[in-house]
């Protein structure tokens, strides 16, 4: 089967386990002083693999709750549950989030959030879509005619005067600034023109690998927080329609 085709599956049946323990009982432990776990964060990974490894058993993967093994040439990014801290508390913005980096290139990936039924998608070169429809980035030329997003890190002594500084000068030149809390959805809500520029500090890989490769190929700019082209290594990203990210970085504080 296609790789593009193994994430969107993967990504569905997560939600389907997602879904059974959405607003029920489940155990949550703390992993940082404000970073959770659920036992739906390690169903999920475990089916995401399980779907991904019996198509491409000889692909390697990074998973934010069981770590890095195999393949470095081939090898999926999953976030299991991105957007953990919403789900435990019954917030519907969270999602599934798997791409499959080759050779350093991030070649397809899939976001889903399986209570709006939201499926975004993209392989390299071939565009970005919403189930099924092509998507792109806004056309917002200034900061007056956007809707930014934002979202606090873990790490809150290193990042958290730095992102409520940024948002306190954004926020006076355009119409909002946003802390919705699944980063995978921001990139994806950038990518779809509904919001027009995203920043966070302190990602990790699974945070952003489908982000990135949806949000660039919806038309949008992905950098770093001090403009370089970002990586999934990057830790701290700005996403944007391409005609604000000048505007947005200026606002910015190097990480
Ligand atoms: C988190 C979410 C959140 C972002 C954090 C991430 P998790 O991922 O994407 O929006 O602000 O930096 O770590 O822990 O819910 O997978
Ligand atoms: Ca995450
Ligand atoms: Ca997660």
């Amino acid at each position: 089967m296609n790789e593009l085709k193994v994430a969107e599956r993967a990504c569905v049946e997560a939600g389907k386990i997602a879904l059974k323990y959405f607003r029920g009982k489940f155990n949550v432990r703390l992993k940082g002083a404000v970073d959770l776990v659920t036992d739906a964060d390690i169903d999920c990974e475990k089916k995401i693999k399980s779907v991904i490894a019996s198509e491409f058993p000889n692909h390697g993967f990074i998973g934010e709750e069981e770590g890095a093994f195999g393949s470095k040439e081939s090898f999926w990014v999953i976030d299991p549950i991105d957007g953990t801290t919403n789900f435990a508390h019954g917030v519907d913005y969270f999602a599934h989030s798997i791409a499959l980096v080759k050779n350093s290139e991030i070649v397809c990936g899939a976001v889903f959030n399986p209570v709006l039924k939201k499926l975004y998608s993209a392989q390299a070169g071939k565009g970005a879509f919403l189930n099924g429809k092509k998507i792109s980035v806004s056309k917002a030329p200034m900061l007056r005619d956007s809707l930014l997003i934002t979202g606090f890190p873990y790490n809150i002594p290193a990042y958290d005067e730095k992102t409520l500084r940024a948002v306190g000068s954004l926020k006076k030149q355009c119409q909002g600034v946003r802390r919705f809390g699944a980063a995978s959805l921001d990139f994806c809500s950038v990518a779809e023109g509904i919001c027009d520029g995203y920043f966070e500090y302190d990602l990790r890989p699974w945070d952003v690998a489908a982000g990135i490769l949806i949000a660039r190929e919806s038309g949008g700019k992905v950098t770093d927080i001090n403009g370089a082209e970002a990586t999934i290594n990057s830790g701290n990203f700005l996403v944007s329609n391409g005609l604000l990210h000048e505007k947005i970085l200026e606002h910015l504080e190097a990480p």
